[in-house]
């Protein structure tokens, strides 16, 4: 295999873009190839990912941004694995770079949903679970999450302050995140005082509909002049599935797809956990981040809550989770989600992340799961 690198990514402020999905990523496309110091004209394959385009009434986005670029004759195509998307993008990109088929891909992850409501939000989303079981029986994502945190809280007699400590802790990252969707911290009382959406989930247990789009460059190290950026190595690209339903994976407490993502990505790139400087997790959810985290192997079954609750995982603990406010705060445009964690890698290895920056990170790994864990994403993410 080809030693492959992200060499350029851009992106959007998430949650309200003013202008189209597909304006929104073109620009996130032209500023990420510039970022790379690339020519649109090395680009091989075009990779998008944009669950919800027919809201919109634009689908098949990939002809019309390699258009904009002066490509048109590029070949590119979507790809749709839910709320992990463009990080399924990547692995395709990764695919196809590593094993010598093209020098360079582009990625693009796109999703603008602000112009629907709540209810109408909600229902778009909850095609991504399984229809007759699932949504035709009134579940929902808010719905299937909170049945999951139920089962955990209930195993591990968790605190609710537990879960609070993950969106306090996310919200401080977002607010000093530029391009977040929520840039305002809140207080565990806030917290506690906010209304129950789905029990025991409340406002702040959840990630908010965002719009946003967010583009990488990914190349082979050997087509290169040296680039512009800190390129980002890619040690390790894997993906994994699950069975589509929560009751028929053998276990509410966590994800099976994220313990076999992390392990073979861990065995992939030659590293122990302990070297890893800091994460970013799927945190659609505050019990989605500490099933994750210990998912991963970093915390043990009910105890990643109280490592989180006594500062471990902030922005300046000794392993950072979600510097960048993570899908609860930052915000969760479904398609650019995956492309967002390893932007927020991006930024954070070449010195550009501000009062969140992670000092000193060598190792990142960015975990990005399709709707309940039926699907997941795991990228371990070196310097050069
Ligand atoms: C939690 C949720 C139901 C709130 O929706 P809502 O009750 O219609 O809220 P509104 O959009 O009317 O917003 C009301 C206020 O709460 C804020 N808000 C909305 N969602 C929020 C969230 N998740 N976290 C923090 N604040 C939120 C809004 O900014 C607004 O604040 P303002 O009054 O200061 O402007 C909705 O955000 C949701 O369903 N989130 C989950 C999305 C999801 O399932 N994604 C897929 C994951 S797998």
């Amino acid at each position: 295999m080809r030693e492959t690198w992200v060499v350029g990514a851009a992106s959007t402020r998430f949650g309200k873009l003013a202008e189209t999905g597909r304006e929104a990523a073109t620009r996130v496309a032209l500023a990420a190839l510039d970022s790379g110091g690339l020519d649109p004209r090395r680009i091989g394959y075009t990779f998008v990912a944009n669950c919800f385009g027919v809201a919109e009434r634009q689908a098949h986005l990939g002809p019309l941004i390699n258009t904009a670029l002066g490509i048109p004759e590029v070949p590119s195509c979507t790809v749709e694995s839910a709320c992990s998307s463009t990080s399924a993008a990547l692995h395709e990109a990764f695919v196809h770079v590593a094993g010598g088929f093209i020098d360079a891909a582009l990625v693009v992850g796109v999703e603008r949903l602000s112009h629907l409501d709540t209810l109408a939000a909600t229902s778009y989303f909850a095609m991504g679970a399984d229809y007759p079981f699932e949504t035709h029986n009134g579940a929902t994502f808010p719905g299937l999450y909170a049945t999951l945190a139920s089962a955990y809280l209930k195993e591990f007699g968790t605190r609710p302050e537990e879960l609070g400590a993950v969106a306090v802790k996310n919200h401080a990252n977002a607010a000093r995140n530029p391009y977040a969707h929520f840039q305002k911290e809140i207080s565990m009382a806030t917290y506690l005082g906010s209304p129950v959406i789905a029990s025991p989930l409340r406002l702040y247990d959840c990630c908010p509909f965002s719009d946003g789009a967010t583009a990488l460059v990914v190349a082979a190290r050997d087509s290169l002049p040296r680039p512009p950026s800190e390129p980002l190595v890619m040690r390790a690209s894997v993906r994994t599935g699950a069975a589509g339903d929560i009751q028929d994976r053998g276990t509410m407490t966590g994800i099976p797809a994220t313990r076999a993502a992390g392990e073979k990505a861990l065995r992939l790139a030659h590293i122990e956990r302990s070297q890893i400087d800091f994460l970013e997790v799927h945190d659609c959810f505050t019990i989605a981040e500490l099933m994750a985290l210990e998912d991963l192997g970093f915390y043990a079954p009910g105890k990643a809550g109280a490592a989180t609750r006594d500062g471990v995982t902030a922005h300046d603990g000794r392993l950072p989770v979600n510097p960048s406010g993570g899908l609860k705060a930052k915000g969760h445009p479904v398609s650019a989600t995956g492309a967002a964690q390893v932007f927020e890698i991006f930024e954070q290895f070449n010195g550009r992340a501000g009062g969140r920056q992670v000092p000193k990170a060598e190792i990142a790994l960015a975990h990005n799961v399709g709707a309940t864990g039926s699907s997941c994403s795991v990228h371990i993410f070196g310097r050069r």
